[in-house]
């Protein structure tokens, strides 16, 4: 008996946690729609592989694909043995391991040119809203209140970089966004107005990962929250370092959102990591007004950067991205949280807006209970 329980003990050491399913995280959650990002079934670049995003994954018209058109493209699986990125390459044609690659279902290739960063040189950026009409169900949880849109949201997708790909000091990768603003929260513009957040993955140096969000950052002793960085370029660290990407293999990220009630910090942004829950936030300000009525969908954002060329991504290098799928819920998170006093209307400009946010900001500080 002795000897089975230190078996036992043993093997439950040894043995990483068992991965959650996909599924069952997702009916935690509420989600009762879903969609699947629709790949091609050949390799596809240049203005083919643009349009395959722009006709079949429901882009925001004001946002199109807002750069990078040029590093889109199919092509077959980097992990698939044998597979050469370009596979109509002379050397390999007629190959059988290249044939049989061609054969599965591409995957999306995202390059970044050496020396790129930021400001549109490298990556690319759209925002894919297969999911912003709801079928008005009711099916939601107890004591969870909606406005009939979706307030929760999970992205999943798989992301792989090939063997020797150099992170530099950072790197923006897909996640979320809402708000009726389809432009802003990004590239150092702040949720001015209120009328956006985002909350996208981020590479750091070392591989670190991390959830990099625009959101409001008043809420009182936000920023000195254990694993918060609030950084000097504008957007947050969630999560810094709670898990690491790897390259050469593929990995299956999890990204899963639930907006604050408006008046009060009580938002969840969790992210999972190859099945296994790396962290869970529950108490943040995500929207401090109704203006944010939902998320959006998909801020398909990569490239390196940062907004100097420190940043740059040291040579050619390609990220892959495949199985995206998204699931959204009605209702704002449920859970307690601070009240938000820092409530706001309409302003008329960006400017006027900056200036009186900063006011918020300061006031909040001094004044907040
Ligand atoms: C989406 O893809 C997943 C994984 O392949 C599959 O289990 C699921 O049924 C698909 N969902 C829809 C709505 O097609
Ligand atoms: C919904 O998504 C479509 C793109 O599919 C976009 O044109 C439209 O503006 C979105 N509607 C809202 C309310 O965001
Ligand atoms: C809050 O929502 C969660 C799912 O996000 C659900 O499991 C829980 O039962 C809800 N709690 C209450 C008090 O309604
Ligand atoms: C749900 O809300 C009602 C009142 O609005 C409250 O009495 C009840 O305790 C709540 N239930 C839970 C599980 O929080
Ligand atoms: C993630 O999980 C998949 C499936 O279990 C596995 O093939 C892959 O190697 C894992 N990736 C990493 C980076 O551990």
């Amino acid at each position: 008996m002795a000897r089975l329980a230190y078996i036992a003990a043993l093997v439950a050491a040894i043995s990483p946690a068992a991965a959650l399913q996909l599924a069952d995280v997702v009916a935690t959650y509420g989600l009762t729609e879903s969609y699947n990002f629709t790949f091609p079934t050949q390799a596809l670049s240049g203005s083919e592989a643009d349009n395959w995003i722009l006709d079949k994954w429901s882009i925001n018209s004001q946002h199109g694909i807002s750069f990078g058109k040029e590093d889109i493209a199919f092509v077959a699986d980097p992990s698939a043995p044998l597979t050469r990125r370009d596979a109509d390459a002379p050397d390999l044609e007629g190959r059988a391991d290249v044939l049989a690659a061609k054969d599965n279902t591409p995957v999306l290739r995202i390059e970044y040119p050496k020396g790129s960063y930021s400001a549109g040189t490298g990556g690319t950026q759209f925002y894919a809203q297969p999911l912003n009409a709801t079928s008005q169900s009711q099916n939601i949880f107890p004591n969870t209140t909606s406005n009939g849109q979706f307030e929760r949201m999970l992205l999943s997708y798989d992301v792989y970089f090939d063997d020797f790909f150099v992170f530099n000091k950072g790197g923006k990768l897909p996640g979320l966004r809402g708000g009726p603003d389809p432009i802003g929260c990004s590239g150092g513009h702040q949720a001015v107005q209120f009328k956006c957040f985002s909350s996208r993955l981020m590479w750091r140096d070392g591989a670190l990962g991390e959830v990099y969000a625009y959101i409001p950052t008043s809420q009182k002793n936000f920023c000195s929250t254990l694993d918060v960085v609030c950084n000097n370029d504008f957007g947050t660290s969630l999560g810094r370092g709670k898990y690491s990407f790897q390259t050469g293999r593929w990995q299956t990220v999890w990204l899963y959102v639930a907006l604050n009630r408006a008046d009060i910090a009580n938002g969840v942004v969790a992210f999972y990591y190859n099945g296994t829950k790396a962290f869970e936030f529950k108490n943040l300000e995500i929207r401090n007004s109704d203006t944010v009525e939902s998320i959006g969908g998909v801020y398909f954002s990569t490239f390196f950067g940062g907004y100097d060329s420190t940043w740059a991504s040291p040579v050619q290098q390609f990220s892959y991205f495949r199985n995206m799928q998204l699931y959204a819920g009605l209702g704002a998170a449920n859970g307690t949280g601070n009240r938000i006093s820092a409530a706001t209307v309409a302003q008329p400009s960006i400017l006027l807006s900056a200036v009186l946010a900063s006011m918020a900001i300061a006031l909040a500080g001094g004044a907040m209970l």
